[in-house]
């Protein structure tokens, strides 16, 4: 496993931690806390789009521009199925 990160949810306070080879979708699941519902896992429904507010990050699969365009993916909204954590981040959800 590799180095681990916080990951804090914006709305609750609440933090788990994410390995770098891990998705944040996953490690949120497995903390028992995400605010998002499980979903494909995979890039493609757009259950786990979520805003990256804080912290470096790293996507390990494609991102359907269906959910995500350029301009949210600038502004940090994401799927958190295909991103790693690459420094401590803080999500929040999209209203
Ligand atoms: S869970 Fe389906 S896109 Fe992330």
């Amino acid at each position: 496993m590799g180095q681990k990160y916080s990951v804090t949810v914006q709305e609750t306070g609440l933090v788990f931690s994410c390995a770098d080879d891990q998705a944040v979708l996953a490690a949120m699941i497995h903390a028992g806390f995400g605010p998002v519902n499980h979903g494909c896992c995979g890039g493609g429904c757009g259950v786990c789009r979520m805003r990256i507010v804080d912290g470096r990050w790293e996507a390990f699969k494609t991102m359907s521009r269906a959910h995500i365009s350029e301009d949210d993916e600038k502004k940090g909204i994401l799927l958190l199925c295909c991103v790693q954590p690459r420094s401590n981040l803080t999500v929040a959800r999209i209203n």
